[in-house]
Formats: C-alpha cells, structure tokens, sequence
C-alpha cells in the first residue's frame, strides 16, 4: 500500500476482553478488516473506528465493558465521526438492547458474524445503525489468516473449534457461541505450519472444549477404499506435533468428562507437546457437580488426575474454581479445598458464582449463597491456593527446565523470561540468549509468581 492510500485508510482500534479464544477472534476481526483495506492503530486517539470484544461469562466481565463504553463516549464526544463497535459474547447476548442502552454504539456483532463486518461498517456509514448476531453451525473461519496482534512473534494462537455443546447450568456459552463445531484439520495444520515458517515456536490450540473436537471428512460414506478420514483430538494433536519437534504445542480447555488416555498418552508420546494440562474441576463435591451438570464426579475427577499422574509424571496441572454455586453447603465448600489439596494444582483461577440471564441455573436454581459467603470462601480458596502454587515453584528448586524465551523482563532488560513446558513463568539472566530460543535453565530461587534460574550453556 502507498502513503497516500495509508493516508486515506480507515483505523481500526480493537480492545479485547475474555478468553484466550477472543483473543484469537479478535486477530480474525483484525484480518476481514484488513482485507477490506482498514489499518489497525495501537493508539486509541488517532481511530475512525472502536471495536470492543466483549466477554459475558461473568456479571463484572460486562460491568467493565459498560465502563469502558462512558470512556468511549468522551472520545465521541470530541469526535462525533468516530464510530464504536461491540463484538462478541456481550453483542451476541445483549444483542439491540445495547443500542438502545448507550447510544454512541453504532455496531453490534456476534461472534459468528465477523465476515460481515466491512458491509456492516458501510450501512454505518450511511448514517444507520447496524446489527449482525446470527449464530451460525458452520462457521469456523477456516480459510480466513488471523493477523497476529500479540507481537513477540514467538507464541499464537490456534482456534480448532468453536461453541459448546455442555451446557453446564451456570453458563452463557452456548448460548453466546452457539454449538459446537470443529475445523477442518488440514486448515489448521495448514496454518500452524505457516506460523512454524514465520519463525514462531509456540502453538496453543483453542477450544472450549477440545477433547470433544471431532472432524469428519465430507466423503465418510464413499464406498470402500474411499472412505474419509475421522479426526479427534489425540490425532490432531499428533498431527500438529510432527510438524516440527522444535514447534511447542499446548492447548485449552480440557474438559474431566472427556479427557481420555489417548490424549495424555499422546502427549507422553512428542516432547514437544507441553507438560500442562489445564483441567476445571469448579467444584470438589459430587452433589455441586451434578447441580452444574458437569458430567463428571469428584470420583470421576480424581480418577482423571491419577491418570495424567501416572501417564505424565512431569505434568502441571491447573484449574477453574466456582464458589458459591447454588445450594453450595460449607461441607460441599470443604470438598473443594480438599481436592485442590489433593491434586495439588500449580495455579488456578478461582471465581464467585455469578448469575447469568437464561441459563438452566438462572431458570431452575436460587443463587442462595449470600455474597458475604462467597468473598468469605474465595479468600479461603485464594489462599489455599496461593500455598499450593508455592509449594509447586519450591519443588521445582535446583530443577533445570527447558524455556522457550519469550521476551526481555519488565523489571530488567538484563533478564529474559520464558516459560517452561510445565507453564511456569521463568525469569534469569540475559547472557547471550535472544528471544526464540529454547534455553535450559537451573531454578535457583522463586517468587510467588515466578521461577528464577540462570542459562545454562
Ligand atoms: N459465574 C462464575 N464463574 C463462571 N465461569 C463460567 N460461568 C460462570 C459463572 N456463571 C467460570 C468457570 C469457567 C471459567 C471460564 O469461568 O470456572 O471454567
Ligand atoms: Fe470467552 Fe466465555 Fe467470555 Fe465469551 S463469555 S469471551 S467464550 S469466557
């Protein structure tokens, strides 16, 4: 593109809130823009157009969202050209009622409906307001090559399925993202080996759900020796492994109800396959789990952790924790604490249970746990963790870990900082490392957030 047509262009500004998966939405969205000859801008100033990529898996996720709009509304107020978007899970829930609610909103698009948006843009441009929240089944944006927004040009993201099939009682997804869909193989090996041709190291797959991911070829039921291929997670996982053996693999979520062996005895097949398993338990007492529909016990759960234990010896595991469910009893309350104790997880993120509107729990189940008792056993969990995650970095104390380097530390540039294939966050010293690399590192002391060592050549 010339100067004056880069003069001419419109700009883009995406803010994202959420998931890793609309972290991955928002690099599509940031390439159909791109394509249809928008310029993407860090500088929020300097932009003809504010996208926002909203979460609503939680009532503070949206409240955030609703600070940011006054915020954009300011800028408007300078600008009145300025136009302002919101996309994702909020657009696909609130749907025109967000038009209705503030008014500086000129675009609404779900998350299925983002090839939509250069047509979108132009009715704004005519002066209307503009809405697209169809959910689709298809829609995977397959052939579309997101534009990588995160710089280090060392770790992307992979999203190889869309939507939810669960529906846990307590959760917006599905009803946001509609159902489960899984990508087409070849597209997202295709794309991982681009990236490995790019000069990136890392790929993290992404689903809600990947080890239901299940692809099967349009010819399935050609006659024999003609047969299509059926894909699920352990083959593709495979598949993206042999690519390269110095190309990291790591991927989210698990889920405990169909995490099989296959999985795990993949991943103990490729050592490039990361150590890491993040698996959410939410609860640690049976009664909870079914109320969530879960499809899974805290028999069943524990039974999962002991096969990656003995499967993968070297393998972190972290985890989802839900206080506060409804009916949650301070017994139900101690079956969670004891089982983060005994699976001992690296890190957790640990949430409030928090009401969302048409789910089965807001329909049919009393948010009953007063909010004093929900702060009261989230700071029980927080802290318990907190030793948990402890416990973990000290056992790690004169291990050496290869780390892939990520970036220079924020606190030093005289340090880099990477993470092992455990997930951990490893700080040490920069000697003649660069980013890219992959270093073998002795831990020599930790933090509560990180490991330190130092290069070994
Ligand atoms: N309230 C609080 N936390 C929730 N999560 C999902 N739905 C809710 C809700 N209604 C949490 C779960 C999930 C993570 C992504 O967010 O722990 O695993
Ligand atoms: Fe991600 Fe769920 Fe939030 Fe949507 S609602 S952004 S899927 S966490």
């Amino acid at each position: 593109m010339d100067n004056t047509k880069l003069e001419l262009s419109q700009k883009l500004y995406l803010e994202t809130y959420g998931c890793q998966m609309n972290v991955a939405d928002s690099e599509i969205v940031a390439s159909v823009m791109r394509d249809s000859g928008y310029v993407i801008t860090e500088d929020i100033n300097e932009a003809d157009i504010i996208l926002v990529n909203t979460c609503s898996i939680r009532e503070n996720a949206e409240q955030r969202v609703w600070g940011r709009l006054d915020v954009f509304k300011q800028i408007k107020k300078k600008k009145p050209e300025l136009t302002v978007g919101v996309i994702g899970c909020m657009a696909e829930r609130l749907k025109e009622k967000l038009i209705e609610e503030k008014k500086i909103i000129d675009l609404v698009v779900g998350p299925d409906a983002y090839r939509s948006l250069p047509e979108l843009l132009e009715t704004v441009e005519s002066g209307q307001k503009a809405i697209n929240v169809i959910l689709s089944k298809e829609e995977t944006y397959a052939d579309i090559s997101p534009v990588r927004l995160d710089k280090n040009g060392i770790s992307a993201f992979i999203s190889i399925m869309r939507g939810c099939n669960n529906m846990c009682s307590y959760c917006i997804v599905p009803y946001v993202r509609g159902g489960e869909r899984s990508r087409n193989p070849q597209s997202i090996i295709a794309e991982a080996e681009d990236l490995f041709q790019k000069g990136y190291k890392e790929i993290t797959l992404l689903g809600q759900n990947v080890d239901s991911y299940n692809w099967e070829s349009e010819n399935k039921n050609q006659p024999a020796g003609k047969q299509g291929e059926t894909v699920k997670f352990a083959q593709l996982l495979e598949k993206v492994a042999k690519i390269s053996p110095s190309l990291r693999i790591r991927f989210s979520t698990s889920h405990p109800k169909d995490m099989s062996d296959e999985v795990l005895f993949t991943m103990a097949m490729y050592t490039n396959i990361c150590n890491h398993v993040h698996l959410p338990a939410q609860s640690g007492s049976t009664e909870i789990l079914e109320k969530m529909k879960r499809g899974y016990s805290r028999e069943w759960y524990i039974d999962r952790i002991n096969a990656i234990r003995k499967i993968l010896p070297d393998c972190a595991v972290s985890t989802d924790i839900m206080t506060g469910f409804s009916g949650e009893t301070e017994e139900n309350h101690k079956d969670t604490l004891s089982l983060m104790t005994f699976v001992n997880y690296d890190y957790a993120f640990m949430f409030k249970y928090s009401e969302r509107p048409k789910t089965y729990a807001s329909r049919h189940l009393k948010d009953d746990v007063t909010e004093e008792i929900k702060s009261k056993r989230l700071s029980e969990i927080i802290e318990l963790q907190g030793s948990l995650s402890e416990k973990s970095k000290k056992a790690d104390l004169g291990k050496v870990f290869e780390v892939l380097v990520e970036g220079t530390s924020k606190k030093s540039k005289d340090q880099l900082f990477g993470r092992n294939s455990q997930n951990k966050v490893v700080v040490f010293p920069k000697q003649d490392f660069k980013i890219g690399d992959y270093v073998f590192v002795k831990v020599t002391d930790c933090t509560s957030a990180t490991l330190i060592g130092k290069g070994i050549d």
